[in-house]
């Protein structure tokens, strides 16, 4: 893992010189930045003997950025640590400041490859415009690890506000790459269901949360495929997209991977019905009543469950009354491993979702916040069922 480590100027800063270590011990490549403030606590010095790698301090030093500058920097981190997370280096990065050495590599890593760990005053990490600033950083798609309770540095005040322990950081770095090698079937958004060539039958699905599965997925390290119905999303880089319209393009497009996958996740809002018929000309507007008929669309999930042999089953069951008890009856007649559930009536679109995470051992987690966080407390929870 290629971990550049961001120092900001606390006094929790000394305690990143262990993380510099631990995270070499580990394994990882590490590279550090300081802010100004930081070398006012511990020096580049220290850090460049603990990575055997040069320190970025400053933006406008010739031979740092010769050497490797901040968009180089950028560009090799696959992940960006930030301990300590002062409220000083929260709120520039909210504000995406580039006025120093760390803001600057920070704003050209995605935010989603950020783990911040804040650490200040328990009453500084109280006040509105920290939580504001934090709120809009996870948002964005970072990742927070802490603050933790505890003693601060004014020995009379306790409080949320210290750094988290250095090796609990480097656990939370070297989680990201636990799926690394694992074959996964991601599928997402709507389907489409042509009732003659220029209308069809669909629902709103962003497709956000099978992307966000997918991106979480990569991250960790896992072979993703990603099929997908019509949406709006970029694609996803690293991942094998393939985009399909209707439940029978879905089914055909699972049964043609499935045999390699390890896990598989149907995020998909995949139609239960479509048109009896689909008309080769556009349909004409007729007098009287006019009838559709539907039939029914293969239950995907309900088959892959059914066989003797499958991977581990991820189920989605979109809900707008009694959640949990439906989603509980889909888990059994499905024959899924976990299945998320979730209360559709405000979920569609959005960035930001609330979930009940079922598992067949019993298993039961309530989860929100944002798609990609939750993507990774899902997959956090596939991976602890996945055998060896
Ligand atoms: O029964 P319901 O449609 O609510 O179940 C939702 C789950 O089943 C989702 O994971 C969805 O992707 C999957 N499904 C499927 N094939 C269908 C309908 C739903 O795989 N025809």
């Amino acid at each position: 893992m290629r971990v550049l480590l961001c120092v900001g100027g606390g006094i929790a800063a000394y305690k990143a010189c262990e993380l510099a270590r631990l995270l070499v011990k580990a394994g990882s490549q590490v590279r550090c930045a300081l802010t100004r403030a930081a070398q006012k606590f511990v020096t580049p010095l220290t850090f460049q003997a603990l990575t055997g790698q040069p320190v970025l301090t400053d933006l406008f030093a010739a031979e740092q950025e010769l050497a490797a500058g901040h968009i180089a920097l950028a560009d090799w981190a696959e992940i960006a640590v930030v301990a300590p997370a002062t409220a000083n280096l929260i709120s520039r990065l909210r504000m995406g400041r580039a006025n120093d050495a760390v803001t600057a590599a920070l704003l050209a890593i995605p935010p989603r490859r950020w783990l911040i760990a804040p650490a200040m005053n328990e009453k500084m990490w109280a006040s509105p415009a920290v939580q504001e600033n934090l709120g809009i950083l996870c948002d964005r798609g970072a990742r927070v690890i802490g603050p933790a309770v505890g003693e601060m540095a004014e020995r009379s005040h306790v409080g949320p506000g210290r750094l988290v322990e250095p090796p609990e950081i480097v656990a939370a770095v070297l989680r990201r790459r636990d799926l690394e090698g694992v074959p996964v079937l991601v599928t997402a958004g709507p389907t489409r269901e042509a009732l003659d060539p220029v209308r069809f039958l669909s629902n709103p699905s962003s497709g956000k949360m099978g992307y966000a599965l997918a991106e979480a997925a990569r991250d960790r390290g896992a072979n993703v495929t990603l099929i997908a119905g019509p949406t709006s999303l970029p694609d996803v880089r690293d991942v094998r997209l393939v985009h399909i319209e209707s439940a029978e393009d879905l089914a055909r497009a699972v049964d043609e991977h499935i045999a390699q996958v390890r896990v598989v996740v149907m995020a998909a809002a995949v139609a239960d019905q479509r048109p009896a018929r689909k008309a080769a000309q556009k349909v004409k507007k007729t007098e009287g009543k006019e009838v559709l008929e539907l039939v029914r669309t293969p239950d995907i999930l309900a088959g892959l469950g059914a066989r003797k042999v499958h991977p581990l089953l991820v189920g989605f069951a979109a809900e707008t009354q009694d959640v949990e008890q439906n989603a509980r009856d889909k888990l059994s007649r499905k024959q899924l491993d976990l299945i998320v559930a979730n209360d559709v009536k405000d979920a569609f679109g959005k960035e930001t979702n609330r979930v009940v995470v079922l598992a067949k051992d019993g298993g039961r987690a309530e989860l929100s916040g944002t798609k990609i966080a939750l993507a990774h407390a899902i997959w956090d929870m596939v991976r602890s069922r996945l055998r060896a």
